[in-house]
């Protein structure tokens, strides 16, 4: 039986049914969820039952598998899950209980409630982010997306030539700033270094134009910072109207794959002394953005 794609918004959401991602993934339904990604940028498996390993094996049939920045940028802790290719989305520590209030890897985690694209602060950007849930609140703790192609193309023509060739600064750094997140050795901070990424790049998978933004973006470079700022902020704003947004509520057992290529996300509050595990595997795209098309 081959796959079946649901749409469950107009412009960039479906489900994906009848597959068990936990078994050897035949080439035809590989080629159909990359085809429903290219075409949809976020897609929502339920009840499906997979261990690390399993997560890893699925991810890797879409491209070269990221290893986490997290062990880059918290060197002095020790990590709940072993293998490197495994981000933790979870609020618990090493020994699986619920982090503390002030616990170092909470605040650093809490970047996630800000709009971002993962992994653009690396040169070689993120490409397609695949989060699985283990446990999740009952309340609260839902994954928003925003469709950047579709932003992009609500631009007036005037804002479109603007942000022609324009190059953002990312840096990892940057986001945890804006929260006042800043207690980062010079180690940590020399092993992720900021990059530059295009503001407009063209959509491999679907050749449209999206625009490419997110909390790590600080500037623009070539101008004064202040203005870069201001300009982000404002297709932010613009990229995360109601109308581009869809929210994920989460159950346990739900793998979401989106497209960090051409969609922003962020998480949305929960209890916090509640546990939330969640797992996320993420490829590489195949080369910075200055590399690709604009
Ligand atoms: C992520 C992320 C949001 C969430 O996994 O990259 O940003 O809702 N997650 O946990
Ligand atoms: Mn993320």
């Amino acid at each position: 039986m081959s796959i079946t794609v649901t749409p469950t918004h107009p412009g960039f959401v479906a489900e994906i049914s009848d597959i068990d991602l936990a078994a050897p993934l035949p080439p035809a339904d590989r080629d159909a969820i990359e085809a429903a990604i290219n075409r949809y940028a976020v897609v929502v498996f339920h009840s499906q039952k997979l261990d690390d390993e399993k997560q890893i094996a699925f991810a890797s049939a879409f491209g070269p598998v990221e290893s986490s920045a997290a062990k880059l940028r918290q060197r002095d802790i020790k990590h709940r899950l072993a293998s490197s290719q495994i981000a933790d989305i979870s609020n618990l520590d090493a020994d699986g209980n619920v982090l503390a209030a002030d616990a170092r890897r909470r605040l650093d985690w809490l970047a996630n409630r800000l709009w971002h694209t993962d992994a653009s602060f690396r040169r070689v950007p993120g490409a397609l982010s695949m989060l699985y849930a283990h446990i999740v609140p009952d309340e609260g703790g839902e994954t928003e997306f925003a469709d950047m192609r579709a932003a992009y193309d609500a631009l007036s023509e005037a804002s479109k030539h603007d942000l022609e060739g324009l190059v953002a600064e990312h840096s990892i750094w940057r986001s945890r700033e804006q929260l006042g997140v800043v207690t980062y050795s010079e180690e940590e901070r020399a092993a992720l270094p900021p990059v530059p990424q295009r503001v407009v790049r063209t959509h491999p998978g679907s050749h449209r134009k999206t625009l490419y933004i997110a909390s790590h973006a600080s500037h623009i470079l070539g101008r004064p910072v202040a203005d870069g700022r201001l300009m982000l902020m404002d297709l932010i704003e613009h990229a995360t109207q109601p109308k581009f947004v869809h929210a994920h509520r989460w159950q346990q057992g739900d793998l979401v794959i989106w497209d960090n290529r051409c969609t922003m996300h962020r998480a949305r509050p929960f209890d916090t002394t509640k546990m939330r595990d969640l797992r996320r595997v993420t490829t590489r795209d195949v080369a910075s953005t200055l590399e690709q098309a604009a």
